[in-house]
């Protein structure tokens, strides 16, 4: 565990992506982030995440906005619902919060359109907690490193939620670039499609990368 976060950290430092969303702290850019990421590739996130924040820079501008201005701000991402959510929660913060996204993923979990992963995506990634974010990336990645036989139920994703919260390391900036780190190497290395095993940096302390890895597509065939 301590030598697969460290390979994780290693390469993140010197791999990771340059996104927009890396480079704030701001709770509500975080969040905004996060939620166009939901169901949306990050290439096309990039081309509204500016536009978005500029228009509405701060949860109270989002709050103040009409419908029809999120939803011409949100035009072309799909997943409308999502807009809408995130203009309920605005809401919610100014009236519930005084503006102040919570830190605390369990409140964060209650406001509208946020679910577990994307609670703990604003805690690690704008406050820098040591708490687990697993999407379908990290899960996929915990699942081919530490259990490659887990079912996908109810159990086996609890089961990769603690796998996930054990790994993360305790000190704040570590945590943030571990959980970018890992979500970065399920989204260009550990992909679905094709675990890029010969190019891993976690492969030495991967189940399935150690296992075999010579023709890992066909390995992986099904998972
Ligand atoms: N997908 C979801 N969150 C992400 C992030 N912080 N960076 C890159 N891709 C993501």
């Amino acid at each position: 565990m301590l030598d697969f976060r460290r390979r994780i950290l290693r390469w993140f430092r010197r791999h990771g992506r340059d996104l927009p969303w890396r480079r704030t702290r701001d709770p509500y850019a975080v969040l905004v982030a996060e939620v166009m990421l939901q169901q949306t590739q990050v290439s096309r996130v990039t081309e509204y995440y500016d536009t978005f924040l500029t228009a509405c820079p701060t949860v109270d501008s989002l709050a103040a906005a009409t419908p029809s201005q999120v939803r011409a701000l949100w035009h072309g991402l799909g997943y409308y619902r999502r807009a809408n959510n995130l203009h309920a929660l605005a809401r919610e913060v100014v009236t519930q919060y005084d503006g102040q996204l919570p830190r605390d993923p369990a409140a964060l979990a209650t406001l509208p359109g946020v679910g577990r992963y994307t609670a703990g995506a604003v805690a690690t990634f704008a406050y820098e907690q040591a708490v687990p974010a697993v999407d379908t990336n990290v899960d996929r990645v915990i699942r081919r490193a530490f259990h490659p036989r887990t079912p996908h139920d109810a159990a086996g994703n609890a089961r990769v939620w603690k796998t996930a919260g054990r790994l993360v390391p305790r000190r704040g900036r570590a945590a943030w670039t571990f959980n970018q780190g890992i979500m970065e190497l399920g989204a260009i290395r550990c992909t679905a499609r094709m675990a890029d095993c010969p190019h891993c940096p976690v492969r030495p302390t991967c189940a399935t990368g150690r296992r075999k890895g010579e023709r890992p597509s066909d390995m992986l065939a099904g998972t």
